[in-house]
């Protein structure tokens, strides 16, 4: 896909390859050092984040929680906060993660539908939000809460059936889907309706369609019937009893095109219309993105070690594969990537386009990035860069074959043209690698290379 990647309209593409030459003559994709790295255009994140602020700012009083899922490192968080976002997470991990980028424990919610009881006896001590995932874990909540009061803001999360998308692994409102509560089996309305007369201290509803593959109509119809029932709520046990609505995230991300602003916009305007209420002031709303938030703005590049024949198909070995693609290497046809040839200083290849494969370094022969791809022809020293990669990517890694993570940079491009890097994750090294992997457990110490 060079070649129509060359043409595009818009700064995205000149911006990667300043960014990617800078990178190059900077050191940071060294062949010998760095084989492979991955970059994040700060200044798109932040019009990103504009642009969502900006589209949904008809809502009176509206946080929007980014997924720490889908991009997990603690300067990305850190960046996002600062942006006026809150911070969504789903373990123990993604709470201590989101708690270092500094965001305030009332700013982050924490989902999961696998909480135990020592993550809720945390995220209830400081206050961080949760969405109680099923009946049980509500009664746990409240035995946690007779012993010690909190300020956490408390909701439940109701799984509103209303169909799968495009990808069933990624849709979360099918019949049987194994998050929330299912709103239209038999006696769980009457249930919920109890848990909230129950329960003062249960003011929030919340809903996560899906994520990727989800039609926008399919998401607002979702919420529409999660506003429906906290309306039914409010109306049997008194005005305000839900105060909250957590519409999640799974905004889809146009993977093939490089219009980089997501299509807040467009989500803002489909749920005007069919959920107003949300619009009115009534409730306070939550917003849940990850992937829209970040995967346009970061890219993956990594150096070609080798290129050969096979069977009449040029195949190029690149140092990019399940490591830091694993949903493309194994879904390739759900999860296919844009990838970019350029040449070792990080130019962009021109030329006649050929079939290839771009494989990765994993030892199993289905580690390609790309099939039969038409691409400039591929030779050792050239680099390829896996497009629209920020989210669900590079931040986390696949350990297989005991490949280093590599390293992660954040670039701003001045007026100037000058790109400036700030390192987000340092790349991994053999020290760490052999640490992780139970060197230190030997009897006597490891000897280190
Ligand atoms: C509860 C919840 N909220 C938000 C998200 C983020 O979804 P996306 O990255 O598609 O916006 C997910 C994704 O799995 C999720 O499960």
């Amino acid at each position: 896909m060079n070649g129509e990647d060359g043409q595009l309209p818009g700064g995205s593409t000149v911006r990667r390859e300043a960014i990617l030459r800078a990178a190059v003559s900077q050191g940071l994709l060294h062949p010998e050092e760095a084989l492979v790295a991955a970059f994040i255009d700060m200044d798109g994140v932040a019009e990103n984040v504009a642009a969502l602020h900006r589209e949904f700012s008809a809502i009176p009083q509206v946080l929007h929680a980014f997924a720490a899922k889908a991009n997990c490192l603690v300067p990305v968080l850190a960046a996002l906060k600062d942006l006026d976002m809150g911070c969504e997470v789903a373990s123990e991990g993604e709470l201590a993660q989101a708690l270092a980028a500094g965001f305030a424990p009332a700013r982050i919610v924490f989902d999961s539908p696998a909480k135990t009881v020592r993550e809720l006896r945390q995220a209830l001590s400081l206050g961080v939000a949760i969405n109680a995932d099923n009946f049980q874990e509500l009664d746990r909540i409240a035995g946690l809460l007779e012993h010690s009061p909190s300020t956490s803001t408390i909701g439940l999360r109701l799984n509103p059936q209303v169909g799968v998308g495009g990808i069933e692994a990624m849709s979360t409102a099918g019949a049987t889907s194994k998050f929330g509560i299912a709103l239209n089996d038999e006696g769980n309305r009457s249930r919920l309706l109890d848990a909230y007369r129950r329960y003062p201290w249960l003011t929030s509803i919340h809903a996560h369609v899906g994520s990727q593959g989800c039609p926008l109509l399919l998401m607002t119809e979702g919420i529409a019937r999660v506003v429906e029932f906290a309306d039914e709520v409010n109306t049997v046990l008194g005005r305000d009893r839900i105060t909250t609505i957590d519409i999640g995230g799974g905004l889809p991300v146009d993977f093939e095109t490089d219009h980089p602003i997501s299509a807040f916009g467009s989500y803002a305007q489909a749920l005007r219309l069919e959920v107003p209420a949300l619009f009115s002031g009534r409730y306070g709303v939550m917003t849940e993105f990850g992937r829209t938030i970040m995967a346009k703005f970061g890219f993956i590049a990594a150096h070609v070690e080798y290129t050969k024949e096979a069977g009449g198909r040029r195949i190029a070995i690149t140092h990019a594969g399940a490591q830091v693609a694993m949903r493309t290497v194994f879904l390739p046809e759900v999860w296919p990537l844009r990838v970019v040839a350029h040449d070792g200083s990080g130019r962009i290849k021109g030329g006649d386009l050929v079939p290839q494969d771009v494989a990765g370094p994993c030892c199993f022969a289905g580690d390609l990035l790309a099939k039969n791809r038409l691409l400039p022809v591929l030779e050792p020293g050239d680099m390829v860069v896996l497009l629209d990669t920020g989210a669900y990517y590079f931040s986390t890694p696949f350990s297989y074959n005991s490949l280093l993570e590599p390293g992660v940079y954040g670039a701003t491009v001045e007026a100037d043209g000058t790109v400036r890097f700030t390192t987000l994750r340092l790349p991994q090294s053999i020290p760490e690698l052999l640490e992780r992997s139970g060197a230190g457990q030997l009897p006597v110490p490891a000897v280190l290379p």
